[in-house]
């Protein structure tokens, strides 16, 4: 049994959570998302699957080069070719981890593989065996681990510890473990894997049961010490297990859990808003931790009781998630200093080039609105200047009212060229849609719409995020603004520029699945 409580915190966000359905990240978002997950505390930082595209190759390769204070690890599957574009791009990270893969179900050896558990063994023994010239930070990893064998896969893990990896993961794949058989499936692993004790036990949950987190920390009692996990839970289907709630549930159980993970709380809620904004993945209002209602006491009973004192209905301060919500930060007299001052204590890191971008749209904004709050600063530090873009909306004019047609007047900018077009709608919504998809040229269905205030008041700047699609290609877009069908077409036309990116990255595609 392994004595150490200190957590191994494996953040997956740019690989599993780059999975998720209509998430497609560019470089340089990828690069914030990284610099954040750093100044977070994330110990290992999952970049990608190099293999996969010349695109996924190059963003694992920036993200271990430029971020030095945490792992970086690169998947690959239990191949030569995998390993050796893996270790590529991660060899001159300041420790980076080659993560090996392959399923040791019945089910997906049959059905994925069509290989004999004797053949699969083979197999992992000599990729491991491969990874582990490169460097002794080989992680291995047995898919669909939950639905497995156990006398298999513990000899799986024997095999891959002798071959060299110095952590082995068990993931529940398809998110199908009950805790506490989750906990009987860890405690076997860790009694019948002779040479356990010469490696590191991870998990990997995944959510379709809504347990992840409940399986992981049941995985913690029983041994596990490194838990693989993304920010806001995104991933594959429902998701992966939700880095903010393990991390939390640690801290505020102490008295059941005597566990550590070398995260700082207080950027929990400054990552969440970044990782929802480049993703495009709004936070549920209700999630744990992250959500907008988390910390919101709506029945009076409730509001009195934490007026009173904050523990009758709290049971974690929100500062210690770093929620400053509704605290009024700047005007539109705050100078330079004094907004780089709130951005660093609202637990973000910015560059004196950022910062002058930043400052530029902080006074048109504190011009527009007189209240500026950190949930705006967020947004202006989201800034869409690093989503590359082949349509620029450059000018917008809507008419919409009783006994009016509505009618949008919208220019775009494509490839430098400005073009204009007039539409009128239903609503001003489906106008200014219309003339954006006959100005763009483009086929994508409207198949998601949200849209939020961010802060309160009436001049509360607007969120909206869509979903579209096209053929087989799904993509996120998010636009925020004072005025809200500004917002609205911005998120459209920023769901289009991803879905131009996601259709390149197609075409650049070396490997079209991630099992075999
Ligand atoms: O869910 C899973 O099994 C995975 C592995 C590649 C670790 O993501
Ligand atoms: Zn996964």
């Amino acid at each position: 049994m392994n004595t150490s409580n200190r957590i191994i915190i494996f953040d997956t966000t740019l690989r599993d959570g780059e999975q998720s359905p209509g998430v497609s990240l560019n470089m340089a978002e990828k690069l914030q998302i990284g610099r954040q997950l750093e100044k977070l505390g994330v110990d290992v930082l999952e970049a990608g699957f190099p293999v996969a595209s010349q695109g996924d190759f190059e963003g694992v390769k920036r993200l271990a080069d430029e971020i030095r204070g945490l792992q970086v690890a690169a998947l690959a599957r239990s191949s030569q070719k995998d390993i050796d574009i893996a270790w590529d791009a991660i060899k001159n990270g300041a420790n980076p981890r080659i993560h090996v893969f392959l399923a040791t179900s019945d089910i997906h050896l049959k059905y994925k593989l069509n290989k004999t558990r004797e053949e699969a063994l083979e197999i992992a023994r000599s990729a491991v065996g491969y990874a582990a010239k490169y460097t002794s930070n080989v992680e291995f990893s047995a898919e669909d681990a939950s639905r497995s064998d156990l006398d298999y896969l513990c000899k799986v893990f024997e095999t891959v510890i002798d071959a060299g990896a110095r952590t082995v993961n068990l993931p529940d794949t398809v998110g199908y473990a009950i805790s506490w058989d989750f906990a009987r499936i860890v405690k076997y692993v860790m009694e019948n894997t002779s040479n356990i004790y010469k490696a590191i036990l991870s998990v990997h949950c995944h959510n379709d049961l809504g347990l992840a987190t409940a399986n992981v920390l049941s995985a913690l009692q029983m041994g596990a010490r490194q838990v693989e996990c993304t920010v806001n839970g995104i991933g594959e289907r429902a998701g992966n297990t939700a880095l903010e709630e393990v991390v939390m549930a640690i801290r505020t159980r102490k008295d059941l859990m005597s566990f550590e993970t070398g995260i700082v709380t207080e950027n929990i809620t400054a990552t969440s808003r970044l990782v929802s904004m480049l993703t495009g993945m709004m936070v549920q209002p209700n999630k744990a931790i992250v959500g907008a209602n988390a910390f919101a006491h709506e029945s009076g009973i409730h509001q009195d009781g934490v007026l009173k004192e904050r523990t009758t209905y709290e049971i974690m301060d929100p500062k210690d998630i770093g929620l400053t919500s509704g605290k009024l930060v700047l005007g539109k007299h705050s100078g330079r200093h004094a907004l780089k001052k709130h951005i660093e204590e609202m637990g973000y890191s910015i560059t004196d080039a950022e910062l002058d971008s930043v400052f530029v749209k902080f006074k048109q904004l504190a011009d527009k609105k007189k209240e500026v709050f950190p949930e705006d600063i967020e947004i202006l530090l989201s800034g869409d200047s690093v989503i590359s873009e082949t349509f620029r909306l450059s000018y917008l004019n809507i008419t919409a009212g009783s006994g009016v047609r509505p009618t949008a007047t919208i220019a775009i900018e494509i490839n430098g060229q400005e073009i204009e077009d007039a539409v009128i709608g239903v609503g001003p919504i489906d106008a200014a849609f219309k003339a954006v998809a006959q100005l763009t040229q483009t086929k994508s269905t409207l198949d998601k719409f949200y849209i939020n205030a961010i802060t309160g008041g009436t001049d509360a700047q607007g969120e909206v995020s869509v979903r579209i699609s096209e053929n087989e290609l799904i993509a996120n877009g998010y636009g925020v603004d004072p005025d809200i069908l500004t917002a609205s077409v911005k998120a459209y036309i920023n769901a289009l520029n991803r879905m131009e990116h996601l259709k390149q990255k197609g075409a650049d595609k070396k490997v079209g699945c991630m099992c075999c």
